[in-house]
C-alpha cells in the first residue's frame, strides 16, 4: 500500500495489541481464536482507510484508532464466518488454516460472535468525541453489518450461488457484503472528524465506488492471484459455483469495470477543499493490488 500507508498500518497493528482483551482470560480457547485470526497479518485495508479519512479532514488519525481498530474485528468476524463450512467452506485464510480448522467449527462460530461484540465494547469504551457522533458511529457500524449491509449481502451471494445472476444482483452482493463496511470506514472517520454535508456525501460516494472496486478485484484475484501471495486459496470461486464479477461478465469486462469504479471514486473527491491526495492514491492501490 505504500510507505505512507506501511505506517498506517504500523499504527493499527499497534493500536490492536494494545486494545485486545488480555489472553490471561478464561476460557483461553476463545482468546486463542480471536487473536489466531486477528493478528494473522491482513492488509489492514479498512482501518488505514479510516486514519486516512481522519487525516484528510485535519484531525490527528490517533484519535480514531478504537474506532478503525472495531471495524478490523468486524471484518475478521466477517471472514471467519464467511470461511465457514456452510458459507465458502474454505481451508486457508491470511496464510493461516481458516478458524474452524484451527479451533474447531463451534468455536470459530462464537470467536466470531466474540469479535463482532468486541468491536462495540472497543467503541463505547474508549471512542472519544462527542457522544453524539459516537452513538452516530455505532448506528453506522451496526448498519453497514446488520441486513441492510454485509449480511443481507452475504445472503444473496449464497443464495445466488450455483445460479445464473443479472449484473444488478451480482452489483447488489458486492455493494452490500463488502461494499457496506469499507463505507462505514469511511464515514465514521468523517462523523468523528464533524464532516457533514457536502463532504460527507462526497466521501460516502468515495467509498461506495472503491468498496465495489475492492470486490471486483477481489473476484479477479481469485482468478489470476496465486494461493502463497493471495495467503487463502486461490481459483476457489469457480469450484465452489461462486457467483462474481468475471461469472457475470467475463474477465476483461471486470477488470474496466473496477478501472471505471475506482475512476468514480476519485471523480467524487475532485474540487473538496480536504487534503485528498493520499485517498486518491489508495483507491489505485484498489485497482493495482495484487493481494
Ligand atoms: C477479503 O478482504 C474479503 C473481502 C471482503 C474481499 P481483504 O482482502 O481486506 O482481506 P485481508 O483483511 O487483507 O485478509
Ligand atoms: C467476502 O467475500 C465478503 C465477506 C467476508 C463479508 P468473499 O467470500 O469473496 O471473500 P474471500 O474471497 O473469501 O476473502
Ligand atoms: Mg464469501
Ligand atoms: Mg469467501
Ligand atoms: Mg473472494
Amino acid at each position: 500500500m505504500g510507505k505512507y500507508q506501511e505506517e498506517k498500518r504500523l499504527l493499527v497493528e499497534e493500536a490492536m495489541r494494545k486494545f485486545f482483551p488480555s489472553d490471561g482470560d478464561y476460557p483461553p480457547i476463545i482468546h486463542q481464536a480471536m487473536e489466531y485470526s486477528l493478528f494473522a497479518g491482513g492488509k489492514r485495508f479498512r482501518p488505514v482507510l479510516t486514519l486516512l479519512v481522519a487525516e484528510a479532514l485535519g484531525v490527528d488519525p490517533a484519535e480514531v484508532l478504537p474506532t478503525a481498530c472495531a471495524i478490523e474485528y468486524i471484518h475478521t468476524y466477517s471472514l471467519i464466518h464467511d470461511d465457514l463450512p456452510a458459507i465458502d467452506n474454505d481451508l486457508l485464510r491470511r496464510g493461516r488454516p481458516t478458524c474452524h480448522i484451527a479451533f474447531g467449527e463451534d468455536v470459530a462460530i462464537l470467536a466470531g460472535d466474540g469479535l463482532f461484540a468486541e468491536a462495540f465494547h472497543l467503541i463505547t469504551t474508549r471512542q472519544k468525541g462527542e457522544p453524539a457522533s459516537v452513538l452516530q458511529v455505532v448506528r453506522e457500524l451496526a448498519r453497514a453489518s446488520g441486513i441492510q449491509g454485509m449480511v443481507g449481502g452475504q445472503v444473496a451471494d449464497i443464495k445466488s450461488t450455483g445460479q445464473e445472476v443479472d449484473p444488478a444482483t451480482i452489483e447488489f452482493i458486492h455493494l452490500h457484503k463488502t461494499g457496506d463496511l469499507i463505507t462505514a470506514a469511511v464515514r465514521c472517520a468523517a462523523i468523528l472528524a464533524g464532516a457533514s454535508g457536502e463532504i460527507l456525501d462526497r466521501l460516502t460516494e468515495y467509498a461506495r465506488q472503491l468498496g465495489l472496486a475492492f470486490q471486483i478485484v477481489d473476484d479477479i484475484l481469485d482468478i489470476e492471484g496465486k494461493t502463497v501471495t493471495l495467503g487463502k486459496e486461490a481459483r476457489s470461486d469457480e469450484r465452489k459455483l461462486k457467483v462474481t464479477y468475471p461469472s457475470v461478465h467475463g474477465l476483461e469486462k471486470s477488470r474496466q469495470l473496477a478501472k471505471e469504479r475506482v475512476e468514480r471514486a476519485k471523480m467524487a473527491l475532485a474540487g473538496l477543499e480536504i487534503k485528498t491526495e493520499a485517498l486518491l492514491n489508495l483507491a489505485d492501490f484498489v485497482y493495482e493490488r495484487r493481494a
